[in-house]
Protein backbone atom coordinates (compact mmCIF):
# COMPACT_ATOMS: atom_id res chain seq x y z
CA UNK A 1 0.00 0.00 0.00
CA UNK A 2 1.50 3.15 -1.44
CA UNK A 3 1.27 6.47 1.44
CA UNK A 4 -1.68 7.70 -0.78
CA UNK A 5 -3.51 5.38 -0.08
CA UNK A 6 -6.85 5.94 2.03
CA UNK A 7 -8.02 2.80 4.08
CA UNK A 8 -11.73 1.99 5.38
CA UNK A 9 -12.74 -0.98 6.82
CA UNK A 10 -15.90 -2.34 7.80
CA UNK A 11 -16.70 -5.81 9.29
CA UNK A 12 -20.43 -7.21 9.11
CA UNK A 13 -21.89 -10.65 9.83
CA UNK A 14 -22.23 -12.51 7.10
CA UNK A 15 -26.05 -12.30 6.62
CA UNK A 16 -28.48 -10.95 3.79
CA UNK A 17 -29.88 -8.14 6.18
CA UNK A 18 -26.69 -6.32 6.70
CA UNK A 19 -25.60 -5.92 2.85
CA UNK A 20 -27.29 -2.33 3.24
CA UNK A 21 -24.82 -1.23 5.52
CA UNK A 22 -22.07 -1.84 3.30
CA UNK A 23 -24.19 0.14 0.16
CA UNK A 24 -24.52 2.83 2.69
CA UNK A 25 -20.48 3.21 3.29
CA UNK A 26 -20.05 2.54 0.07
CA UNK A 27 -22.63 5.84 -0.66
CA UNK A 28 -20.73 7.52 1.37
CA UNK A 29 -17.43 7.52 0.43
CA UNK A 30 -18.12 7.52 -3.42
CA UNK A 31 -19.57 10.25 -2.94
CA UNK A 32 -16.67 11.89 -1.05
CA UNK A 33 -14.38 11.13 -3.18
CA UNK A 34 -17.07 12.89 -6.41
CA UNK A 35 -18.35 9.22 -8.08
CA UNK A 36 -21.07 10.36 -10.07
CA UNK A 37 -24.80 9.30 -9.01
CA UNK A 38 -24.88 6.28 -11.94
CA UNK A 39 -21.31 5.07 -11.03
CA UNK A 40 -21.94 5.34 -7.50
CA UNK A 41 -25.41 2.88 -8.55
CA UNK A 42 -23.09 0.84 -10.54
CA UNK A 43 -20.80 0.20 -7.67
CA UNK A 44 -23.30 -1.06 -5.26
CA UNK A 45 -24.78 -3.46 -7.35
CA UNK A 46 -21.22 -4.86 -8.11
CA UNK A 47 -20.66 -5.09 -4.20
CA UNK A 48 -23.49 -6.38 -3.24
CA UNK A 49 -23.40 -9.04 -5.55
CA UNK A 50 -20.13 -9.95 -4.02
CA UNK A 51 -21.66 -9.59 -0.38
CA UNK A 52 -24.52 -12.01 -1.58
CA UNK A 53 -21.66 -14.48 -2.93
CA UNK A 54 -20.24 -14.18 0.69
CA UNK A 55 -23.38 -14.89 2.15
CA UNK A 56 -24.89 -17.35 0.04
CA UNK A 57 -22.15 -19.73 -1.12
CA UNK A 58 -19.38 -18.92 1.36
CA UNK A 59 -21.22 -20.17 4.66
CA UNK A 60 -23.74 -22.74 5.54
CA UNK A 61 -27.12 -21.81 6.48
CA UNK A 62 -26.19 -22.30 10.12
CA UNK A 63 -22.42 -21.21 9.96
CA UNK A 64 -21.02 -17.63 11.55
CA UNK A 65 -19.39 -16.34 9.85
CA UNK A 66 -18.18 -12.54 8.70
CA UNK A 67 -17.62 -10.52 5.22
CA UNK A 68 -14.70 -7.69 5.40
CA UNK A 69 -15.12 -5.27 2.95
CA UNK A 70 -11.83 -2.43 2.93
CA UNK A 71 -12.58 0.63 0.77
CA UNK A 72 -9.00 1.59 -0.36
CA UNK A 73 -8.66 4.62 -2.67
CA UNK A 74 -5.52 6.74 -4.13
CA UNK A 75 -4.85 9.51 -6.72
CA UNK A 76 -6.08 6.95 -9.50
CA UNK A 77 -8.26 4.36 -8.45
CA UNK A 78 -10.80 2.93 -5.70
CA UNK A 79 -11.29 -0.24 -4.60
CA UNK A 80 -13.72 -2.58 -3.11
CA UNK A 81 -12.30 -5.56 -1.37
CA UNK A 82 -14.27 -8.04 -0.11
CA UNK A 83 -13.63 -10.80 2.01
CA UNK A 84 -15.00 -13.85 3.74
CA UNK A 85 -13.61 -16.83 5.46
CA UNK A 86 -15.36 -19.45 4.26
CA UNK A 87 -15.99 -21.73 1.43
CA UNK A 88 -14.26 -20.86 -1.34
CA UNK A 89 -14.91 -21.02 -5.38
CA UNK A 90 -16.05 -24.37 -6.84
CA UNK A 91 -13.56 -24.25 -9.23
CA UNK A 92 -11.53 -25.02 -6.88
CA UNK A 93 -13.13 -28.88 -6.96
CA UNK A 94 -12.23 -28.75 -10.63
CA UNK A 95 -9.11 -27.46 -11.09
CA UNK A 96 -7.19 -30.72 -9.99
CA UNK A 97 -5.12 -29.16 -7.03
CA UNK A 98 -3.58 -26.51 -8.91
CA UNK A 99 -6.19 -23.70 -7.59
CA UNK A 100 -2.90 -21.82 -6.64
CA UNK A 101 -2.29 -21.02 -9.92
CA UNK A 102 -5.63 -19.92 -10.52
CA UNK A 103 -4.57 -16.72 -7.68
CA UNK A 104 -4.82 -13.57 -9.32
CA UNK A 105 -6.08 -14.48 -12.84
CA UNK A 106 -8.95 -12.75 -14.64
CA UNK A 107 -12.48 -14.21 -13.50
CA UNK A 108 -13.05 -14.55 -17.46
CA UNK A 109 -10.56 -17.72 -17.04
CA UNK A 110 -12.84 -19.31 -13.89
CA UNK A 111 -15.52 -21.26 -14.46
CA UNK A 112 -18.69 -19.19 -13.16
CA UNK A 113 -22.27 -20.19 -12.99
CA UNK A 114 -24.50 -17.51 -12.55
CA UNK A 115 -24.72 -13.85 -13.02
CA UNK A 116 -23.35 -12.24 -9.90
CA UNK A 117 -19.55 -12.28 -11.33
CA UNK A 118 -20.32 -10.99 -15.08
CA UNK A 119 -22.52 -8.31 -13.37
CA UNK A 120 -19.63 -7.44 -11.61
CA UNK A 121 -17.23 -7.15 -14.55
CA UNK A 122 -19.89 -5.08 -16.43
CA UNK A 123 -19.98 -2.83 -13.75
CA UNK A 124 -16.90 -2.34 -12.71
CA UNK A 125 -13.09 -1.63 -14.63
CA UNK A 126 -11.60 -4.44 -13.24
CA UNK A 127 -12.91 -7.65 -10.89
CA UNK A 128 -10.16 -9.88 -9.81
CA UNK A 129 -10.23 -13.05 -6.82
CA UNK A 130 -8.16 -14.37 -4.52
CA UNK A 131 -9.22 -17.68 -3.06
CA UNK A 132 -6.17 -17.96 -0.57
CA UNK A 133 -7.99 -18.25 2.40
CA UNK A 134 -11.71 -17.88 1.67
CA UNK A 135 -12.79 -15.79 -1.27
CA UNK A 136 -11.16 -11.92 -1.89
CA UNK A 137 -13.28 -10.23 -4.56
CA UNK A 138 -11.43 -6.80 -5.57
CA UNK A 139 -13.75 -4.51 -7.46
CA UNK A 140 -11.78 -1.58 -9.24
CA UNK A 141 -12.94 1.38 -10.43
CA UNK A 142 -10.79 4.27 -11.95
CA UNK A 143 -11.67 7.84 -10.46
CA UNK A 144 -13.30 10.06 -12.75
CA UNK A 145 -11.76 12.90 -14.41
CA UNK A 146 -13.21 15.94 -12.36
CA UNK A 147 -13.40 13.69 -8.93
CA UNK A 148 -11.71 15.84 -6.23
CA UNK A 149 -10.39 13.91 -3.59
CA UNK A 150 -10.86 15.19 0.21
N1 LIG B 1 -17.58 -15.80 -1.88
C1 LIG B 1 -17.75 -17.00 -2.46
N2 LIG B 1 -17.51 -18.14 -1.75
C2 LIG B 1 -17.68 -19.35 -2.32
N3 LIG B 1 -18.07 -19.55 -3.60
C3 LIG B 1 -18.33 -18.46 -4.34
C4 LIG B 1 -18.17 -17.14 -3.83
N4 LIG B 1 -18.49 -16.27 -4.81
C5 LIG B 1 -18.82 -17.01 -5.87
N5 LIG B 1 -18.74 -18.34 -5.62
C6 LIG B 1 -18.99 -19.43 -6.57
O1 LIG B 1 -19.00 -18.89 -7.88
C7 LIG B 1 -20.24 -19.16 -8.51
C8 LIG B 1 -20.62 -18.04 -9.45
O2 LIG B 1 -21.00 -16.88 -8.72
P1 LIG B 1 -22.05 -15.88 -9.38
O3 LIG B 1 -22.31 -14.77 -8.43
O4 LIG B 1 -21.56 -15.51 -10.74
O5 LIG B 1 -23.34 -16.74 -9.59
P2 LIG B 1 -24.38 -17.27 -8.51
O6 LIG B 1 -24.14 -16.62 -7.18
O7 LIG B 1 -24.36 -18.75 -8.54
O8 LIG B 1 -25.75 -16.78 -9.10
P3 LIG B 1 -26.33 -15.28 -9.08
O9 LIG B 1 -25.26 -14.37 -8.56
O10 LIG B 1 -26.67 -15.01 -10.52
O11 LIG B 1 -27.50 -15.34 -8.18
C9 LIG B 1 -21.21 -19.43 -7.38
O12 LIG B 1 -22.27 -20.29 -7.77
C10 LIG B 1 -20.34 -20.09 -6.35
O13 LIG B 1 -20.19 -21.46 -6.62
MG1 LIG C 1 -23.94 -14.55 -7.00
Amino acid sequence: MNDNKTQVRVIIPASAEHIDLIRLTLYGIATKLGFSYETIEDMKVAAAEACNNAVLHAYGDHEEGEIEVRFEWDDDSFHIVVKDEGRSFNFREHADGREASLEGRPLQELQAGGLGIYLMQALMDDVQVSTASGTEVTLTKRLERNEVLT
